[in-house]
């Protein structure tokens, strides 16, 4: 009995999950259902007695492998237990292979599981992969911290945060981090609260980029998004704010907040890094949603960092 009612709360939490995913797209519930069909159609799902350890075992292997990756992994999602799965998000050229494991949790705290604008992020972070190595780098509002974990995969020297006032999403960030082999010591898991000038902002130390994965998602929110990226950057007047963000209503504009707060945006086309699929790292989660990729920077005069080579990016 009790068993049943348990097995119904979560799966009335997981469905909640997609609930908010949907709401929060300006795109129809229909767009949204027959993206959430496509994804389901293409994703394998690996065998239920497969673990957490079977990923982190495959990402370690993988991570430095050459010659690409077989197919039978590729987008795989691996149920842990029952409110709980594991994502394989795979970064491949004909050169190098990194895979990023990423645990979520159905629940309804916007930070525990992966959002549609995630993906896009991590793949201009892998389509600048050479220059994204050695850099210091902060991620804002990570939630799981694709992005970040990427990077530092990729070797940056990466702090992960989130809000300071969600201690349940700042410790799933930290075991996303142990689950692809990294310590936090390596990659520091930090509470920095947009808009909110507390020690952990203070004391982050020279920078190089910051990352922002989906946080220009609440207008109420904008301005304590732009001021911490503004105070971040004017300490750092050569680092870069590499943003992906969400677009669900037209009326939301960012221009005059740019302004108030001296930065300059730039928005980079999705077909100039790779991006322009709805599939991304093997991870049909983009699908349908129209995202764009924005940089920000104090400096208007900086160049765009140079791209690989077009012949060393291949798509499973
Ligand atoms: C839409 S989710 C995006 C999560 C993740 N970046 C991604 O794209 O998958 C927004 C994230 O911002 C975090 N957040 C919300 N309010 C915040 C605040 N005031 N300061 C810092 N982070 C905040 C949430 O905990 C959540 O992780």
């Amino acid at each position: 009995m009790a068993a049943s009612a348990m097995c119904s709360f979560v799966t009335v939490v997981v469905e909640l999950v997609e609930v908010f995913r949907s709401h929060r797209s300006h795109r129809s519930r229909e767009r949204d259902r027959a993206a959430h069909g496509d994804r389901s159609d293409r994703e394998h799902w690996v065998d239920k007695q497969d673990n957490q350890n079977t990923a982190v075992t495959q990402s370690s292997q993988r991570r430095h492998s050459k010659g690409g990756v077989p197919p039978d992994v590729v987008n795989s999602v691996v149920p842990i237990d029952k409110n709980r799965k594991s994502r394989q998000f795979v970064f491949e050229s004909s050169k190098e292979c990194v895979c990023v494991n990423i645990i979520e949790l159905a629940d309804a705290n916007y930070g525990l599981y992966v959002w549609p604008c995630a993906p896009v992020l991590a793949q201009y972070i892998w389509f600048y992969r050479d220059h994204v190595k050695g850099k210091r780098v902060i991620e804002l509002g990570c939630g799981t911290g694709l992005p970040g974990i990427l990077a530092a995969l990729l070797g940056a020297r990466v702090t992960l945060s989130d809000s300071a006032n969600l201690p349940i999403c700042l410790k799933h960030c930290q075991r996303n981090v142990e689950a692809n082999g990294l310590s936090t010591t390596e990659v520091p898991v930090l509470g920095v609260t947009w808009g909110a000038f507390t020690p952990s902002l203070f004391e982050l130390g020279p920078l190089d980029l910051i990352l922002g994965s989906d946080i220009l998602y609440e207008p109420k929110d904008f301005e304590n998004v732009i001021v911490t990226a503004s105070y971040l950057l004017h300490q750092n007047q050569h680092a870069r704010f590499w943003a992906t963000y969400q677009l669900r209503n037209a009326e939301y504009n960012l221009e005059k907040l740019l302004k108030k707060w001296n930065l300059v945006c730039m928005r980079v086309p999705l077909d100039h890094f790779d991006a322009d699929t709805p599939s991304i790292g093997g991870s049909n989660l983009p699908g349908v949603h129209q995202i764009e990729m924005l940089v920000m920077t104090v400096d208007p005069t900086q160049e765009e960092p140079k791209p690989p080579k077009k012949d060393t990016i291949r798509w499973s």
